[in-house]
């Protein structure tokens, strides 16, 4: 990807997490990679408790540097790559301080892209700030999720920037969009003749996608205790995993083919009557427990959480898709902090055979499952049925593996840096358009506002374990169990 576009990244939240963790080292893999960053292209770095460029270096060297290429540091790059950085101390408090930003971006040529790296509450103040020194020309900016606390919120935010930022300039970042996997799930389904047929009702009996986690709330117990596990995964991350798993074949691969495709399923997820919220999804929330060995604490004595947090780290959650391809089908999404595996994964359950000369065993269900690992070690497992060697007809479970690592070792990207490198080019095809983003906080909704008024404490469970029990129970009143609970 060789590009000679020149540009000016303007970083905002400089020395936040996120910034430290994966846009500076997603930007320093760019620049280590050659060529597909423009050897003109500068990064402005924008914090308030720092006082020069030299301090701020220090701090890259010191909070950056452990977080870039897990082989070591090639260091005639990093050299090279801090060239690449500029410094502005702004208060972003204070607007008039934007003027020092226009004067250290004025006369440079190329695209300008202003990432917002900060709570979305200094999303608008920052976009005003911008735009009163003109600064919203020629630019794009980068939204990161969470995009607001509601529809409402996130309306009122998408309303105030969308005065100054046109939609093509809005980048709203969902990082799954941008991993190597989910990008194979387009590759698979629309590649291959093989899935599509029967990628429907008539073959297909139950779909399951979960992100677990192992980690805990980290250092980000106060933004998470406002936030759960409805908010930071599930309205984003899965929703959108969801609608690619369930689109219809796109017309093209251009920005807006895909996202229309995945726009239709968004809005075509059954609304959840409040009624039923109890039946068709579960929030838990972890206790002390031990993960491979370690003792670790309960979610309510962890650093910025309130002691008596009703705030959910699971979720579990039945979806139906209101059309004809998916009628009746259900989907069932999980999530959570503190499980007993780190591992993302969509699991297609087909249909047993409408009728078996080969025993009972060929008449259950899911007999023929597709399990596509997106992380750790992306791998594709088809389950298929065969006779077990010897004396009568008797079946058993094998798989078809097909394991990535072993046909392509290289060019592996990051998800930050591709969808960086994305923005920079101006390809829009992995963010999130308003009206998706729309779409999913509407179906979140009721179950949020739900929730909020029952004020119930959510279920416990003990960390390093799959949630609360009432998730497994969920899938056995369809017949059906979570993919670690076969056998
Ligand atoms: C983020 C959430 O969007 O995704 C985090 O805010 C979560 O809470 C993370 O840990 C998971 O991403 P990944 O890429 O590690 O699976």
């Amino acid at each position: 990807m060789q590009t000679d576009s020149s540009f000016t990244f303007v970083l905002f939240g400089g020395t936040g997490d996120l910034a430290m963790r994966k846009i500076l080292p997603a930007l320093f893999e760019a620049h280590r990679a050659g060529g597909m960053l423009a050897d003109s292209g500068k990064i402005v770095a924008v914090a308030r408790h720092v006082a020069d460029r030299a301090a701020y270096i220090d701090w890259v060297n010191e909070h950056v540097k452990p977080h870039v290429s897990k082989n070591g540091v090639d260091e005639t790059a990093w050299a090279s790559f801090l060239d690449r950085i500029e410094f502005v101390k702004i208060d972003l408090g204070n607007p008039e301080d934007f003027t020092l930003l226009r004067d250290a971006l004025s006369g440079r040529p190329g695209i300008r892209v202003f990432y917002l790296a900060t709570g979305p509450s200094l999303f608008v103040p920052i976009c005003r700030a911008l735009a009163s020194v003109g600064l919203n020309e020629n630019s794009r900016i980068v939204l990161e999720k969470p995009l607001g606390y509601d529809l409402k919120s996130s309306n009122a935010i998408n309303d105030a920037v969308g005065e100054i930022f046109a939609e093509e300039q809005i980048y709203r970042i969902d990082h799954y969009l941008g991993k190597e996997p989910v990008q194979n799930l387009l590759a698979l389904r629309f590649g291959n003749v093989l899935f599509e047929p029967l990628w429907r009702r008539e073959w297909v009996e139950s779909i399951q996608i979960t992100i677990a986690e192992e980690l805990g709330v980290e250092a980000r117990g106060d933004f998470y205790d406002n936030t759960g596990a409805l908010r930071d995964m599930v309205q984003n991350h899965l929703l959108q995993l969801l609608s690619i798993v369930a689109m219809e074949p796109p017309h093209s691969m251009d920005s807006d083919s895909v996202r229309d495709e995945k726009l239709r399923v968004l809005r075509a997820l059954k609304p959840i009557d409040p009624r039923d919220i109890g039946k068709v999804a579960v929030r838990g929330q972890y206790h002390a427990g031990v993960i491979r060995g370690s003792a670790v604490p309960a979610y309510a004595t962890e650093p910025g959480v309130k002691t008596d947090s009703t705030t959910e780290t699971f979720v579990a959650v039945k979806v139906e898709i209101e059309n004809w391809r998916w009628a009746g089908v259900p989907f069932f999404l999980r999530t959570g902090k503190r499980l007993a595996d780190r591992v993302a994964e969509i699991v297609v359950n087909f249909r047993a055979v409408p009728h078996s000369a080969l025993g009972a065993s060929a008449l259950r269900g899911g007999a023929n499952r597709l399990v596509i690992r997106l992380q750790p070690n992306e791998t594709i497992r088809l389950y298929c049925l065969a006779k077990q060697p010897g004396e009568g007809m008797n079946l058993a479970s094998v798989h078809l593996d097909l394991a990535f690592d072993r046909f392509f070792r290289e060019g592996q990207m990051e998800a930050y840096q591709r969808l960086l490198l994305d923005v920079i080019n101006g390809r829009l095809a992995l963010f999130v358009r308003r009206d998706e983003q729309e779409a999913a906080w509407r179906w979140v909704e009721p179950i949020l506002n739900e929730w909020a008024a029952a004020n119930k404490p959510p279920k416990p469970y003990a960390a390093g374990t799959w949630g609360p029990a009432a998730a497994s129970a969920m899938l056995a009143q369809h017949g059906t169990c979570w993919l670690e609970e076969e056998n």
